[in-house]
């Protein structure tokens, strides 16, 4: 190929890499997700990156910004109309319908994912256009404390990772008949001014008006602040419902704010919605985001069964870790490193080195062909606890010196123990 064609190829926009110095951090927050998960009970599921177009417009809803202008849509070879998952409630549904999970006796289904999701918005921080949500989902309960169950798993999460800002917000958006009664007034609340508003909005009037109060372009007009509010609205077994709901969070000492215009971004909802604030840089940001969605199965073929869940990225909780200034400690220490002089020693340091890792050690040598003085520095930056050195009188006398880099003891010890002599004094914490 000619030189002036071998043009630079860039990451896409809206992505990054995580590079092999910060993997660790992201390592530590996924098995502290695990962990929790386990806790309560909730099982991982792996659902595909992509899934049919229909499956988000029907499950995520027609109206909604992400459906309308974010998704990654493409057609495969096949002519099939696919898209990149925006999120993973609608996959976790779909999964659950089409293995016919609600016919297990395991009830409700309990599951947990984590996973790139992509969604086509405008990059900045704590918004990419792939990014990772921690999400779970409690399938085939309408208990109301399940979705304080769900909420208390999101803090606990949280709570481990060392965060403290954080802040609850709670609504209800109630059962289709309360929902009946807001939309129709908000239909008469926007109508009569509907042509000061977006195209969006005037198109969203009749099919979804809630989804009005959720316009970021037209947040500031003064109708949103007068619109009728979904709590004047609830039935009285909704609103018996939620009143379960914060009853539960406040035997278990969650702290909440209530916020009557918290109606999410996502036409699944139903009942309980909440999100979990957290400070970025100063501005708060939604950390969170979840609530139930009791129509959701049937909508998707299955038979009617009650949902809840939540998801968060990681990214934003990169965000808030580095403003509560958190550092997570990365567990990347070697136990030990062999330093080698000349090339017999370097082959011998080979053959050591793999029988160290059969045993069960982290262990490294150099392959730069450094001096020993080098060789102790990259030791030292891989946070080696030990250091085996081996030359020419070692190779004679099949023994290598082994110098404690905690204490800088060292001693001889016959290669042939080394493995079992590293392994008893790490166990015994020396
Ligand atoms: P969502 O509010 O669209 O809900 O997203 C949940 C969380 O994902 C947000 O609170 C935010 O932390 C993160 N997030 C969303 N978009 C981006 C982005 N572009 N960059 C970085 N982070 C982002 C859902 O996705 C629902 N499926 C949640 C749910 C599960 N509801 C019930 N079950």
């Amino acid at each position: 190929m000619k030189e002036e064609t071998r043009l630079l190829i860039q990451i896409p926009r809206g992505t990054y890499d995580v590079l092999p110095d910060e993997s660790a951090v992201w390592q530590k927050i996924e098995e502290t997700a695990r962990k929790v998960c386990a806790l309560f009970n909730y099982k991982e599921i792996r659902t595909p990156l992509f899934e049919s177009t229909d499956l988000f417009q029907r499950g995520v809803g027609d109206t909604t910004d992400i459906v309308q202008k974010e998704m990654y849509n493409f057609k495969d070879r096949g002519d099939r109309s696919l898209t990149l998952r925006p999120e993973g409630t609608a996959s976790v549904v779909r999964a659950f319908v089409e293995h016919k999970l609600y016919g297990l006796p395991n009830q409700p289904a309990k599951v947990y994912y984590i996973g790139p999701m992509f969604r086509y918005e405008r990059p900045q921080s704590g918004r990419t256009r792939q990014f990772t949500q921690f999400g779970i989902e409690a399938l085939g309960s309408q208990d109301p404390s399940i979705d304080a169950e769900v909420i208390a798993l999101a803090m606990t999460f949280y709570q481990s990772l060392g965060l403290k800002k954080l802040k609850l917000v709670l609504n209800s958006l109630g059962d289709p008949e309360s929902r009946e009664a807001h939309r129709n007034a908000l239909i008469a609340h926007f109508k009569p001014s509907i042509g000061e508003f977006c195209e969006d909005c005037q198109n969203r009037l009749e099919k979804n008006p809630l989804r009005i109060l959720d316009c970021k372009k037209d947040h500031n007009h003064p109708l949103m602040e007068t619109a009728p509010s979904i709590i004047d609205y609830l039935t009285d077994s909704a609103r018996d419902y939620f009143s379960h709901v914060k009853e539960m969070l406040d035997e278990m000492g969650i702290t909440y704010e209530l916020d009557p215009t918290l109606v999410r971004g996502l036409d699944y909802y139903n009942h309980t919605t909440f999100e979990i604030m957290g400070s970025s840089k100063g501005a708060i940001t939604t950390l969170t985001g979840g609530g139930r969605y009791n129509g959701l199965v049937s909508e998707l073929g299955g038979p009617e069964t009650p949902g809840v869940g939540f998801a968060l990225s990681i990214e934003r909780l990169l965000l808030a870790l580095e403003v509560e200034n958190i550092s997570l400690q990365s567990e990347g220490a070697l136990d030990c490193f062999i330093s080698s002089i000349g090339d017999e020693a370097g082959k011998k340091a080979s053959v050591i080195l793999y029988e160290l890792r059969q045993a069960g050690l982290r262990a490294d040598k150099d392959y730069m062909d450094r001096k020993v003085k080098a060789q102790f520095k990259q030791a030292d930056r891989d946070h080696a606890k030990f250091v085996i050195v081996i030359g020419d009188e070692e190779l004679e006398q099949q023994k290598a010196v082994l110098k404690n880099m905690a204490d800088g003891t060292q001693e001889q010890v016959a290669f042939v123990s080394l493995a079992d002599f590293i392994k008893s004094k790490i166990s015994s914490g020396v």
